[in-house]
């Protein structure tokens, strides 16, 4: 009667807890099936990621209202959103450098703008890779540097998104970036944000959330 009693307490405590043989054995089967099937490798590169480019022209040398600067304003609005997004960048750099003296500088950009002049860049950059380009410059007459012009000009734009960025005197666009696309063929642009370059130079900081809040809205 005791031995009886003995195994029947034995069986209840079993069924409790559940440590049934069986059912513990296919627990831990599955707990460890589950450990064991990480996400391959493969599949977790295969997610798709647009790859990024923020490609600027900047000026240096005397600007409006910062005196002399090593780095340019739009410079340094480029290389926040790159480290924020994760992008590579391409600086347009002038063949023929335009003149430190900012009121030369403003009157060899008027005479570009008005002659229609598409000034050379230094280099190439192959665009196939790039799904998105952050496109970066500062406010000159209103307009974009005719440099920027002939980026967009020499390169195949053709189901990129292009995104417009801009230092000027305020922190505003001026609307020429609408005509992006009908140069850029086949581009799509998306909305841009204009800062100012003063802050920008001189108090990068103060920039920062504005800039962060942008990216965001684009779902960056
Ligand atoms: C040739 C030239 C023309 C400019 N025209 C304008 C303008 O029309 N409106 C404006 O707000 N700022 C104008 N600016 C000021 C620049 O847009 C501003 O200083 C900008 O932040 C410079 O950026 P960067 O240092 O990247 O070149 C002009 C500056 C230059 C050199």
């Amino acid at each position: 009667m005791k031995k009886f009693l003995m195994a029947l307490l034995t069986l209840m405590m079993m069924a409790l807890t559940g440590c049934g043989g069986s059912e513990r054995g296919a627990t831990d089967v599955e707990m460890k099936t589950g450990d064991a099937q990480p996400i391959p490798v493969e599949t977790a590169q295969a997610a798709p990621k647009s790859k990024i480019l923020v490609a600027y022209f900047s000026h240096t040398g005397e600007n409006y209202q910062v005196g002399w600067i090593e780095k340019g304003n739009t410079a340094i609005v480029a290389d926040m959103i790159a480290s924020k997004v994760g992008a590579d960048e391409f600086e347009i750099v002038p063949v023929n450098p335009y003149p430190t003296n900012y009121k030369e500088c403003t009157e060899v950009a008027k005479a570009e703008l008005q002659s229609n002049a598409r000034p050379e860049y230094a280099g190439s950059i192959d665009l196939s890779g790039y799904d998105v380009i952050f496109l970066g410059y500062p406010i000159w007459w209103s307009d974009l540097p005719p440099i920027v012009y002939t980026f967009l000009e020499n390169n195949n734009f053709n189901g990129k998104t292009i995104i417009p960025f801009c230092t000027s005197a305020g922190d505003y666009m001026t609307g020429q970036e609408g005509s992006i696309p009908s140069i850029a063929k086949g581009s799509m642009l998306k909305e841009g944000l204009g800062l100012t370059g003063k802050d920008a130079q001189e108090n990068p900081e103060s920039i920062r959330p504005k800039v962060e809040q942008w990216l965001k809205a684009l779902g960056y």
